[in-house]
C-alpha cells in the first residue's frame, strides 16, 4: 500500500545528521483483537482506549552513510541506555522488511535508543507501545527528509500502518483516547490495514476514565500473543467468535457514544472472559489466568454490586487485570484497591494509568 522506491536520498545533496523523539503509549482493548490472517489483518474489528502513563520513549538517530552500499541497515540498538542484541536482531528484521516502504533507511547510520516507563519485568505488554513509538519515528523521519508527510491525517495514517506490521494492537495507540481496527460498517472509514480516531465520537466520561492495572504475576507469558493467535486459526469456535465479537462492537460502540455505563461494563468484562476462554479451548489448550486473576474478579464483582459503583475489569493476554472506572469516583476505587485488591498484586505493584491524549513528540 505504501511502497515507494523513489524515497531515496540523493548522494551530492546529503541531508545533515538528526534525530527525532516520540512518546507513545500503550492502549487497552475492550472488543478484542484476537485471531488474525495474512499480514497482520484483524479477524474482526476492535476498539481501545488510549493510555497515558504507560509508554515508551524512541529516539531514533540517523547520520547519511558515505558509501552507502545494498546490503544490510546499519543499526545500533540500546534499551534503557544498554546495547540490547535480542530487541536489536527483531527491530533489524523488521526494518529490513519495510525497506520497500522506506528504502532510504539502507543509507542511513541509525541508532535507537528506547526505555519504557514502566518496569520492563511489570509483566505490562510494551508491544504496542514500542512498536507504535518506533512506527512515528519513522514515519516523521521519512517527512523530515523528503517532504512528504505534512497532512496530519495521511501522518497518522501511515503510523498506523507501520505499527499494524510491527503489532496489531500498536496501530491503535497512534490516536489520543480511543481507535478502531479492523473493518466495519458501524466506523465509515475504518480498515483492516490501520486504525482510525474515535476520540471525537468518545462521551466525555470516557476520557475522564482511569485504568488502574493490578500485577498478578511479572512472569513472561507461557504462550505469546503471535503464537496465541495462530491457535485461533484451528479453534472450533473461531467463526461464532468472531461474528459475536463484530455484534458486541456494535453495541459498545453506542454506549461509548452515549455513556452507558452498564452497557460498557458488561460487554468489557465478556470480552475479557471470552479472550480467556478461546485460549483454554485451543489446541493445545492453556491458561494464562492465575488464582489471584479470579479472586480479584471476584472482589470486584462483589464490590460492585455492594457499592454500586461503576468498576468493571478486562484483561489482556496475561494474568493482569486492568480495572477501568470513572474518574470522579478515585478516592473511594482507590481506598478498595489499597484494602481489598493489593494484596493480590505482585509485590503489591500496581500500575495507574487513564485515558490520555496520544502519542507526543519530544
Ligand atoms: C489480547 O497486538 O500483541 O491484547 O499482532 O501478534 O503483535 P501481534 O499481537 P498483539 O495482540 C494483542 C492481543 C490482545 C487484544 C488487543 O489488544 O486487541
Amino acid at each position: 500500500m505504501y511502497e515507494n522506491p523513489r524515497l531515496l536520498l540523493d548522494s551530492s545533496n546529503p541531508p545533515e545528521p538528526g534525530h527525532i523523539t516520540w512518546r507513545s503509549p500503550s492502549n487497552i482493548a475492550l472488543i478484542k483483537y484476537w485471531g488474525k490472517y495474512g499480514v497482520q489483518m484483524p479477524r474482526n474489528p476492535s476498539i481501545s482506549l488510549t493510555l497515558a502513563a504507560s509508554c515508551t520513549d524512541t529516539m531514533l538517530e540517523y547520520e547519511f552513510l558515505e558509501a552507502a552500499d545494498d546490503g544490510e541497515i546499519d543499526l545500533s540498538f540500546y534499551f534503557h541506555g544498554e546495547e540490547n542484541e535480542a530487541f536489536k536482531t527483531k527491530t533489524l528484521a523488521f526494518l529490513e522488511s519495510l525497506l520497500p516502504v522506506f528504502p532510504f533507511l539502507k543509507q542511513l547510520k541509525l541508532t535507537i535508543q528506547t526505555g519504557n516507563s514502566f518496569p520492563h519485568s511489570a509483566g505490562i505488554a510494551s508491544s504496542a507501545s514500542g512498536m507504535s513509538a518506533l512506527a512515528l519515528c519513522l514515519c516523521s523521519l521519512e517527512d523530515a527528509l523528503f517532504g512528504t508527510l505534512k497532512d496530519p491525517a495521511d501522518y497518522d495514517r501511515k503510523a498506523s500502518y507501520i505499527a499494524r506490521l510491527g503489532s496489531g494492537s500498536a496501530c491503535r495507540s497512534i490516536f489520543s483516547y480511543a481507535a478502531v481496527w479492523g473493518e466495519t460498517p458501524a466506523v465509515p472509514g475504518s480498515s483492516n490495514e490501520f486504525a482510525v480516531p474515535f476520540g471525537d465520537e468518545l462521551h466525555e466520561i470516557f476520557k475522564n476514565f482511569h485504568d488502574d492495572i493490578l500485577i498478578v504475576s511479572q512472569e513472561e507469558k507461557a504462550v505469546s500473543s503471535r503464537d496465541g493467535h495462530a491457535l485461533m486459526d484451528g479453534n472450533p469456535y473461531a467463526e461464532a467468535r468472531y461474528a459475536q465479537a463484530r455484534q458486541r462492537f456494535d453495541v459498545l460502540l453506542e454506549a461509548l457514544r452515549s455513556g452507558d455505563l452498564a452497557t460498557f461494563g458488561k460487554i468489557v468484562e465478556d470480552e475479557a472472559m471470552t479472550l480467556h476462554a478461546l485460549m483454554m479451548c485451543s489446541n493445545p489448550s492453556y491458561t494464562l489466568l492465575r488464582p489471584n486473576t479470579l479472586s480479584i474478579i471476584e472482589k470486584v464483582r462483589d464490590y460492585r454490586t455492594t457499592t454500586g459503583h461503576p468498576v468493571y475489569f478486562t484483561l489482556d493476554a496475561g494474568p493482569n487485570v486492568h480495572l477501568l472506572y470513572p474518574g470522579d469516583i478515585i478516592h473511594e476505587v482507590r481506598a478498595f484497591i489499597e484494602d481489598e485488591l493489593k494484596e493480590y498484586c505482585e509485590d503489591g505493584y500496581i500500575q495507574q494509568d487513564w485515558v490520555g491524549e496520544g502519542p507526543e513528540e519530544i
